[in-house]
C-alpha cells in the first residue's frame, strides 16, 4: 500500500497551487509585450557578423598582400600551398596558383567559429529569430532542435576545438617568428609584432575559454579530489569561460585587425614602426 504525505496549507503543486490541473498557456496575440528596444542588440550582432564575413571573404579571394616579412596574416596561416608568398610553414600542398592559400584552411576557424555554442545563440537570434529574443514569438511554427541535418553538423564543434588549439600553436609560432626583422636576424621587435603577440594571445583565450574545453578539462568526473591536476585546470578555464563571450567578440575583431595591419603593410600603405 502507498502512502502519501499530506499537503502543506498553501503548498505550491505544478497545476498551480490548488491541486487543479495546470493551466494553459497564455494566449497573447501580440508578438511581444516589451516595451524597450529589443531589436537593438539582434540587429548589432548582425550587422557586425555580415561586416566581418563581407570582409574576411574579399581578403580569402584576393590571394595578394598578406605576407610583409616577417609577418603573415592569420588568414593566410599556416599557408601550406605551394603558391604562398611567406616562408613560416612547410609548403605541402600543390595546388594551382589561382585558388587563394586562404581557401585550404578557412574550414577549421570558420568551424570552429560557426559551431561555437555561444555564436549559435547569437546567429540564431539575429539571422533566423529563433528566438530574436527573450519574450519574442519567433515567426518559425516548429522547432527541431540540433537533431536533423543541417544543424546535426553542430556537434562537430568539439573536433573543431582541437583544430583550433593547432592553429593556436601555430598563430603562436608566427608571433614568435615576428621577433626577426625583415633580412631575417632575431632580436628585433616592432609593431606587428605587438600585433601579432596580441591576436595569438585574444584566440588562445577564446579556444581555452571554449565549453567544449571545460568539458574535455573536467567533464566526465566524480570525483575531483582524485585528479588534482585536472581540478585545477577545470577551475582555471570556468573563469573563462565565464567571459566566453567576450572574448569571442574580441578575438573575431583581433584576427580582422591582424589581418587589416598585414595588409597595409604589404600594400606599402603604411610602414611598420619598428621598436629595436
Ligand atoms: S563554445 Fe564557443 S568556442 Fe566552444
Amino acid at each position: 500500500m502507498t502512502t502519501t504525505s499530506p499537503r502543506r496549507p498553501g503548498a505550491v503543486t505544478a497545476g498551480g497551487g490548488n491541486g487543479a490541473p495546470a493551466p494553459r498557456r497564455a494566449t497573447i496575440s501580440e508578438r511581444t509585450l516589451r516595451t524597450d528596444r529589443w531589436w537593438v542588440q539582434p540587429a548589432l550582432v548582425a550587422l557586425t557578423l555580415l561586416a566581418f564575413v563581407v570582409y574576411s571573404t574579399f581578403r580569402a579571394f584576393q590571394n595578394a598582400y598578406y605576407f610583409a616579412e616577417p609577418y603573415i596574416s592569420p588568414f593566410y596561416s599556416p599557408c601550406i600551398a605551394t603558391g604562398c608568398q611567406d616562408d613560416t610553414f612547410p609548403h605541402f600542398l600543390n595546388g594551382p596558383s589561382f585558388i587563394s592559400p586562404a581557401l585550404y584552411i578557412l574550414v577549421f576557424p570558420l568551424g570552429f567559429r560557426l559551431t561555437c555554442y555561444y555564436y549559435r545563440r547569437a546567429y540564431y537570434r539575429s539571422f533566423w529569430l529563433s528566438p530574436p529574443a527573450c519574450a519574442v514569438g519567433e515567426p518559425h511554427r516548429r522547432y527541431s532542435g540540433e537533431t536533423r541535418f543541417p544543424l546535426i553538423f553542430q556537434n562537430l564543434h568539439r573536433y573543431f576545438l582541437l583544430a583550433s588549439l593547432l592553429f593556436n600553436v601555430i598563430l603562436t609560432y608566427d608571433a614568435i617568428l615576428a621577433f626577426r626583422d625583415q633580412t631575417g636576424a632575431w632580436g628585433h621587435m616592432g609593431v606587428g609584432t605587438l600585433v601579432l603577440l596580441a591576436n595569438a594571445t585574444l584566440l588562445w583565450c577564446y579556444s581555452l575559454s571554449c565549453h567544449s574545453c571545460r568539458h574535455v578539462v573536467g567533464g566526465r568526473l566524480n570525483n575531483f579530489s582524485k585528479h588534482p591536476m585536472r581540478y585545477r585546470f577545470w577551475t582555471l578555464v570556468s573563469r573563462l569561460n565565464t567571459r566566453h563571450s567576450r572574448f569571442a567578440w574580441v578575438s573575431l575583431f583581433g584576427v580582422a585587425l591582424t589581418d587589416l595591419y598585414v595588409f597595409l603593410v604589404a600594400s606599402g600603405t603604411i610602414t611598420d614602426l619598428r621598436f629595436f
